[in-house]
């Protein structure tokens, strides 16, 4: 049996390892599932990634630097190529070879403000992209990210995200209100959740943005409210104007890191797309991060529960939990099934009632 709260990730997934920003001119060191690995770019930007051990003494190579587009050791200068051939040593001898050593490199790739790496069989790769994000470079759409560093395996993230129900923890910071589940769809890849709530977030008027921050002037309407577990990132809509994406990155069993992406949608604004595209884009580049206390309150209030959630499993592992939340069920489904994909029959299409008998 396996216990969710310590299973695996399917390795054969695009995973988002950092921030565009974060890799600049310098090699910069990440984990993803207990594997460490340089991310560098090249002369003309291009992101590689490097299994993050030299094969001399076993040191850090995202502690060195990037030499005509090679990656050199700090301690030795022994110098790699991008795909983890040692190519240089300084102090080689006339009658010495090059060392037979190959370190590992990883598909990367840099799309719509992120790195994305895949872990696993690298022949899979090209086989399915990474998720799109439409919104980032779309100039209506105005993003801000909250960094999640959390000390709590993946599984108790993604449960958060696809529980709508705890509006309750995040009061006045939350944009909707009464969520209800009305249905789920499953299969091998993804989970669904379709609830109906209600909702102030309404982008149809200047003034209307104000009602993010100024909980009297709230109205609440009907909207459809849509969370999705595209294995291994989450997905949300609600109604028209608002989308938030959760790219994860979990680095071992009881530590995640994931980037929250919250899009405001200008779309309602048409007179502003008459507008030059130069313009458009400095607004949008200039209002990048408005909503960052928002979503990094709402962060903190789940990081709190998340980790409190890990530590008391880790506390008692076998104390019963109780959930009423169908979604999660199939949530939890999904993660051992890709956890473990021999062992667990796939899952199916289905519909809410289904549940009852699970
Ligand atoms: S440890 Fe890397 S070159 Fe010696
Ligand atoms: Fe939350």
């Amino acid at each position: 049996m396996i216990d969710i709260r310590t299973c695996g990730i399917d390795l054969n997934c695009w995973y988002v390892v950092a921030s565009s920003s974060e890799v600049k001119d310098k090699p910069v060191g990440v984990t993803l599932w207990e594997e460490a690995i340089a991310l560098y770019r090249d002369s003309q930007g291009k992101i590689h990634a490097l299994s993050d051990r030299c094969p001399h003494r076993l040191v850090k190579l995202s502690h060195g630097n990037v030499i005509d587009d090679l990656l050199e050791c700090s301690y030795h200068g022994w110098r790699f190529d991008d795909s983890g051939k040692c190519t240089a040593v300084p102090y080689l001898a006339a009658n010495q070879k090059l060392p037979n050593c190959q370190i590992r490199s990883y598909p990367v790739e840099e799309r719509d403000g992120f790195i994305w790496l895949f872990p696993g069989d690298a022949t899979l790769a090209k086989q399915q992209p990474p998720l799109s994000i439409l919104e980032w470079e779309h100039l209506n759409y105005i993003a801000t990210v909250s960094v999640i560093d959390c000390a709590a395996h993946y599984s108790y993230l993604i449960e958060n995200l696809m529980d709508m129900y705890h509006g309750h923890l995040h009061n006045s910071y939350q944009a909707w209100a009464d969520p209800v589940l009305q249905d789920i769809y499953t299969d091998e890849l993804r989970v669904d959740a379709r609830y109906q709530a209600q909702s102030y977030y309404k982008i149809d008027k200047i003034w209307s943005i104000s009602q993010l921050f100024i909980p009297a002037l709230r109205r609440l309407h009907p909207e459809p409210l849509n969370v999705s577990y595209i294995y291994p990132h989450w997905v949300s809509n609600l109604g028209e104007d608002f989308k938030i994406y959760c790219l994860f990155c979990p680095i071992d069993r009881r530590k995640t890191r994931a980037y929250l992406i919250h899009f405001t949608s200008l779309n309602s604004f048409w007179r502003l797309h008459k507008l030059p595209v130069a313009f458009r884009r400095f607004v949008k580049n200039r209002l990048f991060g408005s909503a960052q206390k928002l979503l990094d309150g709402l962060v903190k209030q789940d990081v709190q529960m998340i980790e409190e959630e890990q530590q008391a499993y880790l506390n008692l592992p076998t104390q019963k939990t109780y959930e009423l939340n169908k979604a999660l069920m199939s949530v939890q489904k999904l993660i051992l099934t890709k956890a473990k994909p021999d062992n667990i029959k796939p899952i199916g299409t289905c519909k809410l009632d289904s549940f009852n008998s699970l």
